[in-house]
């Protein structure tokens, strides 16, 4: 059994806390699928207000639905469609305030109000991405971004094997 101490006080400690959880957890597990497991329990336990916390992998340039809480999502997103493509394309992290507005937003789970999408890159290729989902409207802000380029950051060396 794994416990953890995240507090929740504020945003940078939340952040801070749940990266530090996330090291301890990846340290010393090479493989890729259960990292990216254990990252979306983790991430699903402590982040408020969430539907859908998890992975797409990126599988000769296509993302391939990898290990998630939520709901049953969609297995194959192209690059560029959607925000998770557009986050794999452009490599950059997608943070949309209102997925309706989202031109080619994909609704996996009609509940998805706001979205984060943050590319996980190791040594200039793109592995995976990190897809989390809120209900809310304007659920994530720079704050979020910020704390999951950082989970991010710690995983890649980890998501190289599976
Ligand atoms: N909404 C995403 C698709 C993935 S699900 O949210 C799990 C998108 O537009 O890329």
């Amino acid at each position: 059994m794994y416990d953890f101490t995240v507090t929740a006080a504020s945003k940078s400690e939340l952040y801070r806390d749940l990266a530090a959880a996330l090291d301890s957890l990846t340290a010393d597990e090479p493989d890729a699928i259960a990292n990216m497991a254990n990252a979306a329990a983790l991430i699903w336990q402590y982040l408020p207000d969430l539907n859908w916390a998890g992975f797409y992998r990126n599988l000769n340039g296509e993302l391939v639905l990898g290990p998630f809480q939520g709901k049953a999502a969609c297995i194959r997103i192209p690059f560029r469609k959607g925000v998770c493509g557009a986050a794999a394309a452009t490599r950059e992290t997608q943070l949309v305030e209102d997925v309706h507005a989202f031109p080619g937003h994909i609704a996996c789970d009609a509940a998805s109000r706001s979205e984060l999408v943050v590319p996980i890159m190791h040594q200039g290729e793109l592995l995976a991405v990190l897809d989390l989902d809120s209900p809310s409207p304007a659920r994530f802000d720079a704050g979020d971004a910020a704390g999951c380029e950082a989970l991010a950051r710690i995983l890649a060396p980890r998501l190289v094997n599976s």
